[in-house]
């Protein structure tokens, strides 16, 4: 019987947690020369902007996706403050009421930013709302009761939608073509990581080597939020079993001890690819199954293990289900069965959404 696990207390969760936003305020990068990695997002953004600048008008409305812990909030406020513009900050699941998304758009002033996190968690009534005002830059409201409603149209500033959602495929068509802007933001490497580490460590004081950093890094699971958590783990053994300083061997000392293995897999992951291998031979194996064999959401299955299995080279997701690969195999110390899905074999679906 393989134990189950609990995602809410996963130290390599994507999700935000409370202790992060105190690490992520001083740590966020505030321009997007600052800002590590999401090349190909950042080069657009950095046009896209210079061009809404030029034109002395707002920037047209983005959507940004793609896994948790990636920086959407951060690149929101950093698009606001290149735009020399206010950043207002909600949450799909928080606008609970037409009346309340009115009130905040109504509150907006020329050219602002208003980000809007879990885009897809909004309700049908809000997001008929928000069409017009997308749109339009109008609302229309709806005055009085009965056979005396009236509908009063509202007029808004010109202002920038950011959305941010880790479920492109989740939003409703009408909203998705709203954004005349859309990236996708993608997984870190290594290299990258390490230099978010070794810039956070110099912002909070922390000696760290370039090994300690590259180590951490490649246990982080391609998640700026998860590198910089586990920062913050690895001082403290740092300061208790060593000199303060963050080394390759204090890294992996700590990370071994939070069962973090070298590839950045926790047993959350490992699991996974066991249940795959040990109760379904390799797979294909449908994700609703295989959930509810974990007693896990197949959501947090999802979002959270498989973009980073897949990058690791773990996981494919084939039509038929889900399958680990001979590098899964091989990661796990299994023997090798013949028929295993081999790497070149893969019929990766590159987003399933
Ligand atoms: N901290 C978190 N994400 C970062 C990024 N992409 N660049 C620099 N610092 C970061």
């Amino acid at each position: 019987m393989i134990e189950t696990g609990d995602f809410s207390n996963r130290i390599v969760s994507a999700e935000l947690m409370e202790e992060d936003t105190a690490i992520e305020k001083g740590l966020r990068p505030l321009s997007l020369a600052e800002y590590i990695g999401q090349d190909k997002v950042k080069e657009n953004m950095a046009i896209y902007i210079e061009a809404a600048k030029r034109r002395e008008g707002a920037l047209d409305h983005v959507l940004l996706y793609g896994p948790p812990g990636l920086g959407k909030t951060t690149l929101s406020a950093i698009i606001a403050k290149e735009m020399g513009v206010n950043l207002r900050i909600t949450t799909g699941p928080a606008i609970e009421r037409a009346g309340d998304l009115a009130a905040i758009l109504t509150n907006l002033s020329p050219g602002d930013v208003l980000f809007i996190d879990e885009i897809h968690r909004l309700n049908r009534a809000v997001e008929e709302i928000l069409y017009p005002a997308l749109e339009d830059h109008a609302i229309d409201i709806i005055v009085g009761k009965g056979p005396s409603a009236r509908s009063l149209r509202v007029e808004l500033p010109e202002f920038t939608l950011v959305g941010a959602t880790t479920r492109a495929g989740q939003l409703s068509a009408p909203l998705r073509d709203r954004f005349g802007i859309v990236q996708r933001l993608e997984l870190y490497s290594p290299e990258q990581l390490s230099e978010i580490v070794l810039r956070s460590s110099r912002i909070l004081g922390i000696p760290c080597t370039a090994e300690g950093a590259m180590e951490l890094a490649r246990r982080s699971r391609g998640t700026p939020r998860i590198a910089n958590r586990l920062l913050k783990r690895v001082r403290d053994f740092a300061d208790v079993l060593g000199n303060g300083e963050i080394t390759d061997i204090i890294t992996r000392t700590a990370l071994d001890r939070l069962e973090i293995d070298d590839k950045g897999l926790d047993n959350v992951d490992r699991r996974m690819l066991e249940m795959i291998i040990k109760g379904y031979g390799g797979g294909p194996v449908g994700l609703e199954t295989l959930a509810a064999a974990l007693g896990e959401e197949a959501i947090t299955l999802e979002d959270v293990c498989e973009p980073f299995l897949m990058q690791l080279g773990f996981l494919s997701r084939t039509p038929r289900g889900r399958c680990a690969t001979l590098l899964a195999y091989a990661h796990l110390g299994y023997p090798v069965p013949q028929g295993a899905v081999q790497p070149d074999q893969m019929t990766l679906l590159d987003d399933t959404e």
